[in-house]
């Protein structure tokens, strides 16, 4: 342990190197780099994306105008199929975007149409073994899938984990690296590649200024301070749902939660 002396007398006292070393940028990822990683798997003019859990489908346009593809939104919340509606019809993409409302159980799509499967922030929501034998199915043999997916690590505490996966609908299995990995190769995917992102999608954000984790931290402050007034005019839900989003961003600078890419290829 630590003495009080050698902390005050010296590991505290005027070196300031280590401070400063650190207030530069380590040049972290950012959100584009997901788009890079699927650029550099050859895209071809045609192909057929489908996009599992798409929100509003931003992202699936963005594929089809970056590579000019054919694309299919799938998403099993009615409002998310709304906005994906909505987003493509303003893109004028109606031709070359069709949306389902259907989760990644059970896409309505036949065997092995797909040349690509793009699931960006999916599957901590999901039943693993259903989704990604779904997934093996709809793409054709040799087919690639890039996944997106915040892992839990050893230094997310149980008692953290028990608290953010309830109030963010993760399944645990669904964030344990063992377990997706054995779970795709289980389903059949060869892995092409693993990239562990860590903060650094975080740091990016912060050091662009389109995240304030300080504004983040400060809300979480006064939620726990008023906790009970905020849980009797918002209801339990409500706030822990939103303490969770926070939390979300706070435990990947934190090095709790790590984001990570995969690359997996359907076998023939
Ligand atoms: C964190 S959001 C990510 C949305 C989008 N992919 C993105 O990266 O911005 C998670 C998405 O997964 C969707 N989702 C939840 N359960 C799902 C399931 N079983 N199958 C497919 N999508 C699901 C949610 O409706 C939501 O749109």
């Amino acid at each position: 342990m630590t003495s009080v002396q050698e902390l005050y007398g010296e590991l505290w006292a005027g070196e300031k190197t280590l401070d400063l070393e650190l207030q530069h940028s380590l040049d972290p990822r950012g959100t584009d780099s997901l788009f890079a990683a699927f650029a550099e798997l050859g895209p071809r003019a045609g192909q057929l994306v489908v996009d599992v859990g798409a929100r509003d489908a931003t992202h699936a346009i963005r594929l089809v105008r970056d590579h000019g593809l054919r694309a299919v939104a799938l998403d099993p919340v009615p409002l998310h199929v709304e906005l994906s509606r909505r987003a493509v019809a303003a893109a004028g993409l109606e031709e070359e975007i069709a949306i389902f409302e259907a989760g990644i159980e059970a896409m309505p799509l036949a065997d092995e149409v797909a040349d690509w499967i793009w699931c960006r922030d999916v599957i901590v929501h999901v039943d693993l073994a259903r989704g990604f034998a779904e997934c093996a199915r709809v793409l054709r043999p040799g087919g690639r899938m890039l996944v997106y997916v915040t892992l839990a690590t050893e230094l997310l505490e149980q008692r953290e984990a028990d608290r953010i996966f309830t109030a963010v609908a993760i399944v645990p299995e669904s964030v344990d690296r063992a377990a997706v990995e054995a779970r795709a190769a289980a389903a059949g995917f060869a892995l092409v590649s693993t990239t562990e992102l860590g903060g650094e999608w975080r740091e990016r954000m912060v050091e662009d200024g389109t995240w304030d984790a300080g504004g983040d931290l400060l809300r979480l402050s006064r939620l726990r301070r008023r906790e009970t007034e905020f849980v009797e005019r918002h209801g339990q839900g409500r706030v822990d749902a939103y303490a969770g989003s926070k939390l979300w961003g706070i435990y990947q600078l934190l090095g709790k939660l790590c984001p990570t890419v995969y690359v997996w290829e359907r076998g023939a």
